[in-house]
Order: C-alpha cells, then structure tokens, then sequence
C-alpha cells in the first residue's frame, strides 16, 4: 500500500466504498463524507440499502447456523468492512476463544479499515485477497499455519458472485474444494438471473456498475450449482433469501418492490 492510501485511510474527506456500504447497513464506521454519497447513490437505484442489508443478514445468519453445525473456522472473501452483523459479532461470548476467523477483501483501503475495526485479536486476521486467485490465501502462512488444515472449515463468497464470470466461480470453488478438509462448506448468496430476466430495472443497475468499472455478470442458480461442482448442495437447498431467513411479510414485501418478486438466493454447498 502507498502512503497516499495509508493517509486515504483515515482520510474522513473523501468517500470509501466500504464505509459507503457500512452505512446502508446503518453501521457506525462512516463519516458525513461517505453518507453524502450513498444518498447520492441511494436516489439512483433506492434499492441499495436493502439489498445490502438482505445481504448481510445472510451472512449473519449463515454464520449462526454454521456455528450450530460445529464449524470453528471461518475462511470469509470478498468481506467488506467487518461491521454490522459480520461474522466475528455474531460469535457467542462463550465461543470467542476458539473461533478463528480470516477476513479477505481484494481492495487494500478496505483491508486497512478492516485491521483498525478488528484490533489486535489474535483470533481474528484480515488480509488482501483477489477471491479470483484464492491460493494466495491457501498457500500463505495463514492457512498453514492459523488455520487447521485438518479441520473443517466453512468458506465466505457473499455477496461477491456477481462481480465474478462463470470461469472464474468454476476455477475457485474447485481451488478450494482440492484445498478444504471433508465436509467443509460455502457459503454463499447470488441473484438468480432467471428471475430477474424481465425485470427492466436490473438494466440500470448493470449499467451503473459498468459506469463505475465494476461490471456485474448474471447467472442462474441452475447454472452457478453446476459451475461449482463437485461441491454438492447441502439442506435445506439454495433458498430465497425471504425463506432462508423467515422475514416477516412487511419487510420481505419491501424488498420485493425491487425486483417484483424474490431473486436473492443463498445457502450452504458442501464437500
Ligand atoms: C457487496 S460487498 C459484500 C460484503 C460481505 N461479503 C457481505 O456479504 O455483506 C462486496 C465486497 O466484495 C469485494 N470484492 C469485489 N471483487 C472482489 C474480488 N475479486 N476479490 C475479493 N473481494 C472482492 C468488494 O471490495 C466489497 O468489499
């Protein structure tokens, strides 16, 4: 990182998209800088802030029901800024010392916030990954070393699938499952392009991404359970994200106004 980014860091007069995002999430690391940008955004496409909460309530979620099912260890990309609902806020207070935790996010201002949000935890890292070249994480001292490679282990790509081709979803998820212990998981959440496919506001939304240098690609949930073979989907299956997460009808039918019906998708593939 130079030291133009170092300064950028703590730099509250120019706008991050981290911190952005933090704020449609209704976090606490943002400044008036950030908030007068997402509102910017927010009056283009007003579906942000749902989305990115619905997207983040998976995660949480996911994290929770992953604990349940016994996983100590977490290996999350594409992370964002661990705020709201991440995934070392929803470890129960008794468990904090025997989860382990990577945070990974290919842009280096976010990984820098990240650290400062973490602090020193000894049980918690967050490091600078492209997902689309995930054996820098699995061939570094981290997995070796911080990580039980003997373990199972459950495996972040939320939120990120979109910003991926099909190539690339296929060349990770096999990376990673020659990498990852029996029984391990992903857990992940898309939009299912077939849903979506008449609706005309996903157009502008595929536009703005273009605009700001950060094409989306769309695939379908049938094609994306291929794409990540030999993983196999785990129950209850790939879910909606209104079911997987039992919204109540108000916010789900608030949600719905976006899309006119459900496209978000999400749960577990395993090993
Ligand atoms: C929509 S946020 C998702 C945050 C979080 N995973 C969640 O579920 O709430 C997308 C994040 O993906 C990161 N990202 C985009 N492309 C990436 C890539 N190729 N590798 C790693 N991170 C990436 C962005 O920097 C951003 O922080």
């Amino acid at each position: 990182m130079s030291n133009e980014d170092i300064r950028y860091v703590t730099d509250s007069t120019r706008p991050n998209a981290g911190r952005i995002y933090d704020y449609w999430l209704g976090g606490d690391y943002n400044f008036p800088v950030d908030r007068e940008v997402a509102n910017k955004i927010e009056k283009e496409m007003p579906f942000v802030k749902s989305l990115a909460r619905i997207i983040r309530w998976f995660l949480g979620n996911s994290i929770d029901r992953a604990i349940k099912m016994g996983f100590t260890q977490f290996l999350d990309f594409a992370s964002g800024l661990p705020t709201v609902d991440h995934i070392h806020r929803r470890i129960p207070e008794g468990m904090k010392k025997e989860i382990k935790i990577v945070y990974s996010d290919i842009d280096p201002i976010t990984v820098r916030i990240g650290n400062e949000i973490i602090g020193n935890n000894p049980l918690v890292k967050f490091v600078e990954c492209d997902c689309r070249k995930p054996e820098v994480i699995l061939k570094s001292d981290i997995a070796n070393n911080f990580l039980n490679k003997n373990q199972k282990i459950a495996i972040g790509l939320s939120g990120v699938l979109y910003y991926l081709t099909d190539e690339q979803i296929s060349y990770i998820t096999k990376t990673l499952y020659e990498w990852a212990f029996d029984k391990s998981i992903i857990y992940f959440c898309d939009f299912d392009i077939e849903t979506l496919k008449n609706d005309p506001s996903i157009q502008a939304v595929f536009d703005y991404y273009e605009s700001i240098n950060q094409p989306l690609y769309a695939h379908s949930k049938k094609n994306v359970i291929k794409l990540v073979e030999p993983w196999r989907v785990k129950e209850p299956g790939l879910q909606i994200l209104e079911d997987w997460l039992n919204l109540p009808l108000d916010i789900a039918q608030q949600w719905g106004k976006f899309t006119g019906g459900s496209t978000y998708y999400g749960g577990f593939i395993e090993k």
